[in-house]
């Protein structure tokens, strides 16, 4: 199953280009699942018709699905606000301010991937098409799991302390300020289900077949934001396989207005192009009228991949051939560890070894890179930023470091 998430700067086509890529695929044959994350309803909007919280059959071989997290509240979520109240409960905080707090900043993010994991893994799909929110809500969504990982690793122990302390003894002291207290072994098991749906929703979206695709009109702030996108995606390890230019302007019988237009978005096309390297460029015409409706997104999709032969499908459904974003070698003395941060420049990465973890700081975005065993036994003996790869030098540590 190839999962393919689209986003991008508000405004710029992410539901057009996704909606019209899943209408193209599914009928080409592919079975495809269309869902959006953003709590705006366009995608119902584009396909021109109310979608439901669960996957519905728009035509044959497509489906589509609005998120709603809200959903999820009344399901899984509750053991979880459970959890959260019951320790904050037992930790004597106000519950009014504990139920505040229960409701996670991000919560519902987070309840949107566990959204997308179900769905992903609960149909027949061999496309499912992800209409994510604007970029920073969607880069926040992405790193997550990784983030809400942390945090419940370190929760559980906690709250086997704080089980251990009350079995000793110092339960009285605590107190458990009006309503029952939550069995502790719920409180527990919540979380460690919190933990294995997060591990799930890390593993769907690290997974080989997933992959995203930048959306970007041919103007010079949205490439700008797209290039950013494109380096923070990178650092939390997610592997960018396309960028569809949106709205650029058809050239036939042009007039001085629409020349220089056209003209201008030749140009920044051109930019594009070279900044992104490798990487595949969708360009996608500006329609006369909004693509509304599945004809008009098929129309749109026709213009964007060609007619579905083998190749058109393969630059959808293709293997992701870019390489990880994050890759360790030995070289005989020393292991390298490469991580990918293109158009990223020295002055803005910061680099630093905190115990077991490496954290790489990029324009305010953080990722806490945990080391596998053998690095972790070595010394950062050095790092380089060339052409957007950052390489971090290992070398064993004498003290730590018996050959076998
Ligand atoms: N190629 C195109 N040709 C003509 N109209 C387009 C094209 N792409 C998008 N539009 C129109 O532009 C508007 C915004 O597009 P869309 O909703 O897809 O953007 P978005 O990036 O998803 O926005 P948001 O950030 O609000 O989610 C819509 O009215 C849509 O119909
Ligand atoms: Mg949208």
């Amino acid at each position: 199953m190839r999962v393919v998430l689209f986003t991008g700067k508000g405004g710029v086509g992410k539901t057009t280009t996704a909606a019209a890529t899943a209408v193209h695929a599914a009928r080409a044959g592919i079975k495809t699942l269309v869902l959006s994350t953003d709590a705006a309803h366009s995608l119902g909007d584009a396909l021109a018709r109310p979608l439901g919280a669960v996957p519905e059959e728009v035509e044959s071989g497509l489906f589509a699905q609005q998120i709603d997290p809200l959903a999820r509240v009344r399901g899984s979520w509750s053991g979880v606000r459970e959890c959260v109240l019951g320790l904050l409960d037992q930790l004597d905080v106000d519950p009014v301010e504990a139920e505040e707090l229960a409701d996670l900043p991000g919560a519902e993010e987070v309840l949107a991937l566990l959204e997308l994991r179900d769905s992903s893994v609960a149909g027949p799909w061999e496309l499912v098409v992800v209409d994510c929110a604007p970029t920073a809500e969607t880069l926040r969504l992405l790193a997550l799991p990784e983030v809400l990982g942390r945090f419940v690793e370190r929760l559980l122990p906690m709250e086997r302390r704080l089980a251990r302390a009350l079995a000793g003894g110092i339960a009285p002291l605590l107190g458990h300020r009006g309503g029952t207290p939550v069995p502790r072994d719920h409180v527990v098991e919540a979380a460690q289900r919190l933990q294995t749906e997060l591990a799930g929703v890390r593993s769907l979206l690290a997974d080989p077949g997933t992959s995203i695709r930048l959306v970007l009109t041919p103007e010079a702030v949205a490439v700008a934001e797209a290039l950013r996108s494109w380096t923070s995606l990178s650092l939390y390890g997610y592997v960018v396989d396309g960028v569809v230019v949106n709205r650029l302007f058809p050239d036939a019988g042009a007039d001085d207005w629409r020349s220089g237009w056209v003209a201008a978005q030749a140009g920044r096309l051109a930019a594009i192009e070279e900044s992104f390297g490798a990487v595949p460029v969708t360009r996608a015409p500006y329609a006369a009228v909004e693509p509304v409706g599945t004809d008009a997104l098929a129309d749109l999709g026709l213009e964007m991949y060609g007619y579905p032969g083998e190749d058109a499908l393969s630059a959808l459904l293709g293997p992701v051939e870019i390489q990880p974003a994050l890759r360790v070698r030995w070289s005989g003395r020393e292991f390298l560890l490469e991580l990918d941060l293109p158009g990223a420049c020295r002055e803005e990465v910061d680099l630093s070894r905190r115990g077991e973890e490496l954290v790489v700081q990029h324009g305010g975005r953080r990722r806490a890179i945990a080391l596998p065993s053998a690095l972790r036994r070595c010394r950062v003996a050095g790092a380089t930023l060339r052409d957007g790869v950052l390489g971090v030098t290992f070398t064993p540590d004498p003290d730590q470091w018996r050959p076998s």
